[in-house]
């Protein structure tokens, strides 16, 4: 679904990605992990094709076709979604409203309403303006039901987990192991918590704009808890990378 092909990507001209690599099959959930500042959004950026993030080298495959030069509208029209890790108030724009129209123009109709339900979004927050004067759990549910309401064949979530309370994350976790069912996904995480919801397949470990490491999720957190990233350091280390 995804294939992701020696990418370097800079940021006003310093790069920050430098070489990254990645596949992600139809329907597989796979994880990122990585310290702050390693290039982990950068990647999410540069798969939607945010203009910011200008790509180097290297190139972008999503279901059969070389996106790398597609703008970022396009992209999405072919059902790649994210949920952004910091995003914007929207004043103006009432979440219903978004919400109806990302689900008309991708043929979801009023069954995003479902999404809404099941992420516990009130009526009152439906009415209020995006992001604005919402708490942190309610930023991410929102960003979620928004990511989810286009119907994505492979979804990015950047870290939907991060400044939730125990009670969101719970309700995250169930939400997120119902609706990626079908979908590919890749997700940005520091937690262990959402890998009780989640089965990924793979697990990456992001560091200084390379993979140092890959492979079993469980097992690579255990590591990073118990040893941290200089762990990973090390294993980068002897790969050569
Ligand atoms: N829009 C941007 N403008 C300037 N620098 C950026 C921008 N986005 C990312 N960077 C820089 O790129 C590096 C990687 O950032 P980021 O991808 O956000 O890391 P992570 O998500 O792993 O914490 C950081 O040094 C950050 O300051
Ligand atoms: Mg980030």
């Amino acid at each position: 679904m995804l294939r992701v092909e020696n990418l370097h990507v800079a940021v006003r001209d310093r790069l920050i990605l430098k070489g990254v690599s990645l596949e992600v099959g139809d329907g597989e959930v796979h994880v990122i992990f990585g310290p702050n500042g390693s290039g982990k959004s950068t990647l999410a950026m540069a798969i939607i094709g945010h203009p910011d993030y200008r790509i180097v080298s290297g190139r972008i495959f999503f279901d059969g076709q070389d996106i790398t030069e597609k703008p970022i509208d396009e992209r999405a029209r072919m059902g790649i979604s994210i949920a952004f890790q910091n995003p914007p108030k929207l004043h103006g724009v009432k979440l219903k409203d978004l919400l109806a129209r990302i689900a008309s123009e991708n043929g979801v109709g009023e069954r995003f309403l479902e999404i809404v339900d099941r992420l516990n979004i009130s009526q009152e927050h439906l009415n209020r303006y995006v992001n604005v004067g919402f708490s942190g759990g309610e930023i991410k549910r929102c960003e979620l039901a928004q990511a989810l309401a286009s119907n994505p064949k492979l979804i990015i979530l950047d870290e939907p987990d991060s400044g939730v309370d125990v009670e969101n994350l719970e309700l995250i976790g169930r939400f997120l192991s119902e609706s990626l069912r079908g979908r590919s996904a890749l997700i940005i995480t520091h937690h262990g918590y959402i890998l009780r919801h989640l089965k990924p397949v793979k697990a990456h470990v992001l560091i200084d704009g390379v993979i140092a490491c890959e492979g079993d999720p469980d097992q690579i957190l255990n590591r990073i808890m118990k040893d941290g990233y200089r762990w990973c350091e090390r294993c980068r280390l002897m790969r050569g990378v």
